[in-house]
């Protein structure tokens, strides 16, 4: 099996490219986790992937201000430079521009803590709250020029409990975060994503069942006379 070369690409803390980074420890796993590109030689996950063995690149942006071009030139330099086949943003907190996003087309990826379309943007967690919605949740998506808009992969759902914080929510979606993403990157390296008028389509997948309501409609106690 040939493995797709894949950067993961990140900002910060880089929890999800590290759940990558040990789904592609597997041989089995169809990607390799060829480079971690960031945009601030502060983002904590490059220890981490160094500690790794995994190869890792900075392009600030920072020193690119006012030029996307500029930037994505540098960045689509180091990705050349390591034969990648295919993007995963991973906390990437740049917008690219609609070239970029067109020449990687089909082959690059992004986590976004919400379901989607629900929430695009920040603060998802706190909107999510405000909001009152019940379930919550992430989202794996194909990128499109459209920020958060692009064909869904796979998305995992959480209950919103009574007294969530912003915080207690955001760790029981990070969770999932962590199981959904190894598994989204999985299938597209696989070659089990075809893009459909629009729509993703999975092949060879297997499909939840039943589902999943918060709270739990059980019967009502029947009040007697
Ligand atoms: C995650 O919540 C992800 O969904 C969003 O940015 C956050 C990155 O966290 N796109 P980490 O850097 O992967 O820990």
């Amino acid at each position: 099996m040939t493995r797709r070369r894949v950067a993961a690409l990140i900002s910060g803390r880089g929890s999800n490219m590290a759940a990558l980074l040990a789904a592609a420890e597997n041989p089995d796993y169809p990607a390799e986790i060829a480079l971690v590109l960031s945009n601030r030689a502060d983002a904590a996950g490059l220890a981490h992937a160094a500690s790794r063995g995994v190869r890792t690149a900075v392009v600030e942006s920072r020193a690119f201000r006012g030029d996307r071009a500029g930037f994505e030139v540098a960045m689509e330099a180091e990705l050349a430079r390591h034969g990648i086949e295919v993007i995963a943003l991973a906390g990437f907190m740049r917008v690219l521009t609609e070239g970029f996003v067109a020449r990687w087309e089909g082959r690059m990826i992004n986590i976004h803590p919400s379901l989607l379309p629900a929430f695009p943007g920040l603060d998802t967690h706190a909107r999510a709250l405000a909001a009152g919605v019940r379930l919550h949740g992430c989202t794996v998506h194909l990128v499109t020029a459209g920020v958060d808009e692009g064909p869904v992969l796979a998305q995992a759902a959480v209950p919103v409990l009574e007294d969530d914080t912003e915080a207690a929510l955001a760790a029981r979606v990070l969770t999932e975060e962590h199981r959904l993403y190894p598994a989204a990157l999985g299938w597209l390296a696989a070659g089990q994503v075809r893009v459909e008028q629009g729509r993703a389509r999975l092949s060879g997948v297997a499909m939840a069942k039943g589902c999943l309501a918060n709270p739990l409609p059980s019967a009502p106690a029947l009040s007697t006379p």
